[in-house]
């Protein structure tokens, strides 16, 4: 794209041997090895056959065993995200729910697994509302209340099934291995579980699962072993949907929920199914991009957005100048706007999508932005459409060497969901209830704004912004990638893409690249450590309200396939991620 003479020159003088990866040398033995630009300060992962990219080590090694063993890209994702379920707990999970978008390679198609929770049928629309009608936050976020009905296995299960070449036993024994025999703890899940521990000790059975029996947390090093969890896998390998949905994980749930004052019934896990989608797409130069639809609002933001600043010439203002930001930020700050009034679950309310998304109406939003004056949240508001953490989740993006690619984004909302685990199961109860409009028009969890569309009703999903996304050059898939953060994922994974597709970035150099968020409302612009102080003071010169914070940015697992080669990486932002790949 904007590849200079001496870049390209560059590239196919100098030659990688990425050892970490393991069996990276089959091609070099053949004398064919990737090109990689090493005046780069940031190398991704290389792989020859297949890769898979996720937050932590023990299940990205599973999915590419599975891969060796001659599953494809569904089989190594689906063990993926049963073994995340052992081993990260914090978002990895039986008890929540996600999206799966599959290229298909054979096919030469996309297709979308949407298996987000869905409420129960007891659910109302007031039901987080206190005696004086003020949202009840602690029923919100950490009661039985909080958690809508799980469906992550019914999820992982339909992609097996439909896409999949291995059986239920292969894909599950992996993850039942680790949770019988047990995991060593490493860094990343001691920090994880002590940054809860407060929480998950008021629940009896988060408290056993958790901690050892005198209460205190595993120290790293030690075997942390999950017995109830292996039940409960061995119950999905034997009995697929129902082990999970009917039988006695189905009774325990529905015990714990009687006893919790929770609404889930035996009813409505035994309804529950995920629902095969057609994904969005949208073009942005030479790109398409293939991206998540409702009810998730991550595809049609990310295309929205694109569709906006494709008429500028970004490459121009130069990554990350004040310019650049300026215009990023006032393109967030429109397609947040939208997000509160428009979005929700199709099957339930009417969404704009293709008036969203349309790139006459990114056409009109443009003039709108003023070149070099940020334009106040206060006097932004939803568009006229025509026509019509701590967050937590997790993103893993896998890639085979018949050239399929699973980007997958999965969550229980925040870490840990609702801290609260059913008993004899070893598993948490998401809070994915939160991320309904509990009063329409009012600000959830993530501070997003959110409309009457996503206001509470049975049967309903709740609005994600999950973004699991596939970027096609050619037609081929080009970049896979996706982002836990709640409201922060829309806007992460939009950079990553802006960072290859417009800044030639690789993928280890577009996911470490310094980040900016803004989401209408609060109007605030958080930036994160990395965006010179000069570029801070001109952009609070413009009007924007700059909170630098000390947080960090989302966190992406990405692939990009080029040349006939994997490149991978993890985020850096968090410990534990792994790019395993041969
Ligand atoms: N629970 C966060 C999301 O779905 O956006």
């Amino acid at each position: 794209m904007h590849t200079s003479p001496v870049t390209l020159i560059r590239q196919l003088i100098l030659i990688l041997a990425i050892a970490c990866v393991p069996g990276a040398g089959a091609r070099e033995a053949a004398g064919q090895t990737p090109i990689i630009d090493f005046q780069e300060r940031f190398l991704p992962q290389v792989a020859r056959h297949a890769m898979v990219v996720g937050p932590e080590r023990l299940a990205a090694e599973i999915g590419t065993r599975i891969m060796r063993a001659g599953g494809n890209a569904v089989d190594a994702a689906v063990a993926t995200g049963f073994a995340l379920a052992v081993t990260y707990p914090r978002a990895g999970n039986l008890g929540g729910g996600g999206f799966m978008l599959i290229h298909l390679a054979r096919d030469h198609r996309q297709t979308l697994i949407d298996y987000r929770e869905k409420a129960p049928a007891g659910a109302t629309a007031d039901m987080f509302l206190d005696a004086n009608g003020a949202i009840d936050r602690m029923q919100e976020f950490f009661s039985h209340r909080s958690a809508g009905v799980p469906g992550t296995v019914a999820g992982l299960l339909y992609a097996l099934d439909r896409y999949g070449s291995m059986s239920r036993e292969q894909v599950l024994a992996p993850a039942i291995a680790l949770a019988q025999e047990g995991l060593t703890v490493s860094f990343a899940l001691n920090f994880e579980i002590n940054s809860r521990a407060e929480r998950l000790r008021l629940n009896p059975e988060a408290r056993r699962l958790f901690f050892k029996a005198d209460g205190s947390a595993y120290d790293i090093g030690d075997t942390w072993r999950q017995p109830d969890l292996a039940r409960t896998l061995q119950q999905i390998a034997e009995h697929g949907a129902e082990g999970f949905y009917g039988g006695e994980v189905a009774r325990r749930i529905v015990a714990e929920m009687e006893a919790g004052g929770g609404l889930i019934t035996a009813r409505d896990l035994a309804a529950y199914r995920p629902v095969e989608r057609t994904p969005l797409r949208g073009r942005f130069r030479e790109f398409e991009i293939v991206a998540t639809p409702p009810p998730s609002s991550g595809g049609v933001h990310i295309i929205q957005m694109l569709n906006i600043l494709q008429g500028y010439d970004l490459a121009a203002m130069g990554h990350n100048s004040a310019a650049y930001l300026h215009h990023l930020t006032e393109a967030m700050k429109l397609a947040y706007a939208d997000r509160s009034r428009y979005l929700g679950d199709t099957d339930f309310a009417e969404v704009p999508v293709a008036a969203l998304i349309d790139p006459a109406y990114a056409a009109r939003q443009r003039r709108l932005i003023e070149p070099a004056r940020a334009t106040p949240s206060a006097n932004i508001a939803p568009g006229r459409v025509l026509g019509g953490e701590s967050t937590d989740t997790t993103h893993y993006t896998v890639a085979d060497s018949a050239g399929n690619v699973v980007s997958n984004t999965y969550t229980l909302n925040f870490s840990f969901g609702s801290h609260i685990a059913v008993p004899g199961t070893g598993f948490l109860l998401n809070n994915e209830m939160a991320d309904f409009a509990a009063v329409p028009d009012t600000a959830n969890a993530y501070g997003l704004v959110q409309g009457a569309p996503n206001a509470i009703e049975p049967g309903k999903r709740p609005l994600s912004s999950m973004s699991p996304t596939v970027v096609l050059r050619d037609g081929r898939p080009w970049l896979a990638t996706g982002s836990p953060g709640g409201s922060i994922i829309i806007s992460t994974v939009l950079q990553l893409l802006l960072n290859a597709m417009e800044f030639d970035m690789n993928v280890a150099a577009a996911a470490a690249a310094p980040r900016i968020h803004h989401q209408w409302e609060p109007d605030r612009l958080l930036a994160e450590q990395g965006i010179s102080e000069d570029t801070l003071r001109l952009l609070r010169s413009m009007g924007h309200q700059v909170d630098t914070g000390g947080r960090t940015l989302g966190r992406t697992q990405s692939i990009m396939l080029r040349d006939d080669w994997l490149f991978g990486a993890t985020d850096t932002r968090r410990p534990g991620g792994w790019v395993a790949g041969y």
